[in-house]
This record gives C-alpha cells, sequence and structure tokens, in this order.
C-alpha cells in the first residue's frame, strides 16, 4: 500500500511516500526555521503562509523522489492534532483535497502517534509493545504503547515540555532559533556541575514531569549574574540544563518500561535529538537489561516518514477520515491517544 503523507503541524512543511509503512520511498522536509529565526520563535502566521506556498512543491517532490505517479497513491495522510492550527490546517486540507481527486482514503494522523512511528522506521524489527518517550516542543510524554494504535499514557509534562524550557533558556543565553539544537552544542564542554539546577519531578506522580522550574531557575540565574555585572558561564550553564533534563526524564521512563514489564525502550520528538539524554538513555537502558531504539536526528524532528508509517497502521486499524475531518491544536493529555484524532 503506497501512502503520500504530510507533515505541517509546526514549522516544517514535509511530505513522504510509504509503501507498507515502514519502507519509505521518499521523505522531503521544507524548513522554516530561518524564517521564524529572525523573530526569535515561531511566528504561526507566517508557518500558515509558508506551509501554503510550499505544500505542493514539497508533495510533488516526495512523489519525483518516490519514482511513482498520482494514480499510484493508495491514501494520503496528514497530521491533524496536535500543532498550530492554521499550520495544521493547511497540510490536512492539501491531503484532503488530494485524496478526494484520486479517489482515496484520507488518514488523520496524530502527532505524538506519529512520532513514536519514527521509532518503526528507524528500526525495521521494533514491534508493539514497548515504552515510548516523545519529547518534543511542546510535549513531554512517556506512553506504553500496546499496539500500533493502542496506547496509554503513563506520564506528561504538568507544565512546560521540556523542548519548551530548552527553547526558553536558549533564548536568554542569545542562542538563534532553534535553541534546543544550538544550546546542546553550546553544552558540549560545559561543565555541568557549575550551577544547581532544579529536578522535575512531581509528588505524587512517579511519571510526571514539570520544567517549569527548571527554565525559571535558569532564566533567572542568568539574570541575577547580569546585575551583579558578572558573566555567566554560558557553556555550563547549557551543560546543567542538559543534565537536568536526562536527570528528570530518564529514570522515569526507565521505572515506566520496568512498572509495566516491557523489555523495550524508544524515544522520539525533536529534543531525542539531545545528546545528554540520548547517552543517559543508552546508559541506563544497558544498566536495566532493556533494549533502545533511538532514531537517528533526522527521524527525531518533524518529518513525513513519521506521519507515513503511522497512518499505515491507523488505515489497518479503520481509523479512515471522513470529508469532515478537523484540526485541533491541543487534545487533553488523557485523551492524547487513548482516542482517534
Ligand atoms: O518534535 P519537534 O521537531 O517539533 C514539535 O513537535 O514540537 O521538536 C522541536 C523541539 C524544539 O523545542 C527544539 O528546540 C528541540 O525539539 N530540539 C532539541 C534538540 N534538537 C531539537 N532540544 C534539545 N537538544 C537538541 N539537540
Ligand atoms: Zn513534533
Amino acid at each position: 500500500m503506497i501512502i503520500l503523507a504530510i507533515e505541517s503541524s509546526c514549522d516544517e512543511t514535509a511530505a513522504a511516500v510509504s509503501r507498507n509503512g515502514r519502507e519509505i520511498l521518499s521523505d522531503v522536509v521544507y524548513s522554516q526555521a530561518d524564517m521564524h529565526a529572525l523573530y526569535g520563535g515561531v511566528v504561526p502566521e507566517i508557518a500558515s503562509r509558508q506551509h501554503a506556498e510550499k505544500v505542493s512543491l514539497v508533495a510533488e517532490e516526495a512523489l519525483r523522489q518516490a519514482g511513482i505517479g498520482r494514480a499510484d497513491i493508495d491514501a494520503v495522510a496528514a497530521t491533524c492534532a496536535p500543532g498550530l492550527i492554521g499550520a495544521l490546517l493547511v497540510g490536512a486540507n492539501f491531503a484532503k483535497a488530494c485524496a478526494l481527486a484520486l479517489g482515496v482514503p484520507f488518514i488523520p494522523v496524530h502527532h505524538i502517534r506519529g512520532h513514536i512511528a519514527a521509532c518503526y522506521v528507524a528500526d525495521p524489527a521494533l514491534e508493539p509493545p514497548f515504552t515510548a518517550l516523545v519529547a518534543s516542543g511542546g510535549h513531554t510524554v512517556v506512553i506504553d504503547v500496546q499496539d500500533y494504535t493502542r496506547m496509554e499514557v503513563l506520564g506528561a509534562s504538568r507544565d512546560d515540555a521540556a523542548g519548551e524550557a530548552f527553547d526558553k533558556i536558549a533564548r536568554v543565553l542569545s542562542l538563534p532559533y532553534p535553541g534546543g539544537a544550538a544550546l546542546d552544542r553550546l553544552a558540549q564542554g560545559g561543565d555541568p556541575g557549575r550551577y544547581r539546577l532544579p529536578r522535575a519531578g512531581v509528588h505524587g506522580a512517579p511519571f510526571d514531569f514539570s520544567f517549569s522550574g527548571l527554565k525559571t531557575a535558569a532564566v533567572n540565574l542568568v539574570h541575577n549574574t547580569a546585575q551583579k555585572g558578572e558573566t555567566v558561564d554560558r557553556a555550563a550553564l547549557a551543560a546543567g540544563v542538559c543534565q537536568a533534563v536526562a536527570d528528570s526524564i530518564v529514570p522515569r521512563v526507565i521505572e515506566a518500561a520496568l512498572h509495566r514489564g516491557r523489555k523495550t525502550v524508544a524515544a522520539a520528538g525533536g529534543v531525542a535529538a539531545n545528546s545528554v539524554l540520548r547517552a543517559q538513555l543508552e546508559r541506563a537502558c544497558r544498566e536495566n537489561g532493556l533494549s533502545l531504539c533511538l532514531p537517528p536526528l533526522r527521524l527525531c524532528g518533524d518529518n513525513g516518514s513519521m506521519v507515513a508509517a503511522q497512518a499505515y497502521y491507523e488505515y489497518l486499524a479503520g481509523n479512515i477520515g471522513t470529508s469532515a475531518q478537523n484540526c485541533y491544536a491541543t487534545l487533553p493529555a488523557s485523551e492524547l491517544l487513548t482516542q482517534q484524532v
């Protein structure tokens, strides 16, 4: 089954073509990051307009690189939630129009489910059940993946996602947008023990996180140091933040896997590209006898392959969209993965 999939939930206009889910025939990403960098963050209206300008080109390029024609497409998929609403609507309506014109099904895909599916693309042998960490710009979630479309949220951030904390802290350190990757680079060689930073636990909720305390502590540290006329050790602070995020996330993911008796952990989302988090996950999984799926960096950030892969499993489960399919900016954490978009 050949699926053309569109991803447009934030600032990447992406399209991919998959055969039977995991076999990726093409993967095209147009990043708007340079455009948003001028403003220090994603400007929603600019994102929507950029998607509108680029989505047809990106989709046509995906078909060209896959070496297929329109008649070969069996279904068209798109991310429908969560994300920037204007951005989602451009990609989803483009995909719905393609499906209508081709007379094939339209498959709506939940962005978090898509991120998890990047792990299927990265590791052809990976099959549920497993424990997934999805750490993106807007979400930090620990999920028990019971089947390709049946999942349970075990823990989530109560306030800021790790990605949001990274981006805010990067901004006060005058790093260019997108901040997380730049902060990761700055952290190389910094002393992670130089500054004391809080770890993100929630009392009575063993798998939940809270990153707003870390964000505030780091931002205050930069401002207080400036007020005293001193200079902050930027590399040490960046290293300390990476360490604090990894220390907060990794034990909870391992605990969740052991709690559910899972043998495998899979990590996904833009923050899963973080070098300290990756190293710590590798070590902790090894020490606890768990196997780990850690997708390459290009599959951690938003891309079309993950949507194309998940769409196949949604199709098999009968999760087909109607012509009235809408998009949603947010969904309650409790419903994040238990209901289809
Ligand atoms: O999954 P993603 O590409 O988009 C969303 O769905 O949000 O995640 C973007 C997030 C941003 O917060 C970005 O700063 C962060 O991932 N990120 C990183 C790294 N690369 C991207 N955070 C820490 N270290 C990195 N290397
Ligand atoms: Zn994402």
